[in-house]
């Protein structure tokens, strides 16, 4: 799995890879989840001083979490980042350092309009990640992750247990609105130590 993800950030720039989590683990994440929600907060825009909160742009609330000190039930994901930023550092030089992650949830009719991951005074985010945690997710639901690229536009359905990796600075992305509440373990890897 890692070797195919890698092909496809060579080939690509992206890489998108169905079924990273048994059905009984979204079961447990999503347990998690819905016990945690009170400590979600509204996502903002931005880094330092710059930091808004817009939710004409961006309407998901997140919950940071520590990726040093995982918890259990993201054990498994956590391992699998650390694996996939050595590979990365190997195959292309990016000089990774570490990763940071929060969950987050679009309620409906949220959205996430066309952005980079990068802010205008720190490009330090090298790759971007996202699990898509729903156990359930039809096409009418809707809540898609648009990748846009110099050929036209990548369109990612938020599928259960599918992971989404990305060059940063290579793709202006969004995500559209859904009709139910869409679920994800989103983060960066950077090559800078984070503070
Ligand atoms: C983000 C983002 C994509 C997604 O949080 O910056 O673009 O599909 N998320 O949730
Ligand atoms: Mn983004």
């Amino acid at each position: 799995m890692l070797n195919s993800i890698l092909q496809d950030i060579h080939d690509k720039g992206y890489a998108v890879t169905n079924n990273i989590f048994y059905n009984s683990e979204l079961t447990l994440i999503n347990k998690l989840f819905t016990e945690e929600k009170h400590r979600f907060i509204p996502a903002h825009l931005g880094n330092g001083a710059q930091r808004v909160r817009d939710v004409s742009i961006r309407g998901d609330h997140t919950l940071w979490l520590d990726p040093k000190a995982p918890l259990e039930i993201l054990q498994r994901p956590t391992l699998l980042l650390k694996d996939l930023q050595v590979e990365l550092n190997q195959r292309f030089y990016l000089g990774l350092k570490e990763f940071e992650y929060h969950l987050a949830y679009y309620s409906p009719g949220s959205f996430y309009k066309k952005h980079l991951d990068t802010f205008e005074k720190d490009s330090s985010r090298t790759i971007s990640f996202v699990f898509y945690l729903n156990e359930e997710w039809t096409t009418e639901d809707g809540g898609e992750l648009v990748l846009y690229h110099k050929k036209g536009e990548e369109i990612i359905h938020p599928g259960p247990g599918k992971l989404v990796v990305f060059l940063s600075r290579d793709f202006p992305h969004e995500v559209r609105p859904s009709k139910k509440e869409r679920r994800t373990l989103t983060g960066w890897m950077h090559n800078k130590i984070l503070m």
